[in-house]
């Protein structure tokens, strides 16, 4: 079951979700990951509702994301180990989604699956993608944040639909 929301009525449950982690799940060639994320951004930009996640490049969801969809899972309760673990582990290794005994649900736009136990979902589908330009960040940042020059890319996701899973 999907309850259908409003995405405006619920800035305030993303933008804490996001704080302490929630997840980002792609699918790409029959093939499902999740991993954490705690940095992101929601807002408007060309008249449309945008998550723009930032992955850096050497996540294997990066590579994923070349399907051009994602969906964003917020925990409505405390998940921890579930940040924690899919935070540390990568997808080429292991398969998150079982490991933790999470339950994936069809998405409704999109490919990707929804996840029922971190069930505020947003659908997204990328739209426009940019990688950091490191020559813009201020040195400070840079140094502290990539010592190894591992850039994020900027992924611009439209919301397309919103909903807990029920
Ligand atoms: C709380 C938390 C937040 C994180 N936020 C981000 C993030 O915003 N962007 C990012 O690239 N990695 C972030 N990470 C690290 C990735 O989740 C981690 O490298 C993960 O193993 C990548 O999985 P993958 O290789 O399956 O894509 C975060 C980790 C934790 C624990």
């Amino acid at each position: 079951m999907y309850k259908e929301i409003d995405a405006y009525e619920y800035m305030n449950e993303i933008m804490k979700g996001l704080k302490t982690g929630v997840l980002l799940t792609t699918q790409k060639d029959g093939k499902v990951n999740t991993m954490s994320i705690a940095w992101g951004a929601i807002g408007i930009e060309w008249n449309k509702l945008i998550f723009t996640a930032l992955v850096r490049q050497s996540r294997y969801t990066h590579d994923m994301l070349e399907s051009g969809e994602f969906t964003i899972n917020i925990p409505m309760d405390k998940r921890n180990k579930v940040i924690a673990y899919c935070g540390k582990k990568s997808g080429r290794d292991t398969d998150k989604i079982a490991d933790m005994k999470l339950t994936t649900v069809d998405g409704r736009v999109v490919d990707v699956p929804a996840i029922k136990e971190l069930p505020l979902t947003l659908e997204c589908k990328v739209i426009y993608k940019q990688m950091q330009d490191e020559n813009a960040i201020p040195a400070a940042i840079l140094n502290k944040m990539y010592p190894e020059r591992d850039m994020h890319t900027m992924f611009y996701g439209e919301v397309v639909s919103a909903y807990i899973v029920e």
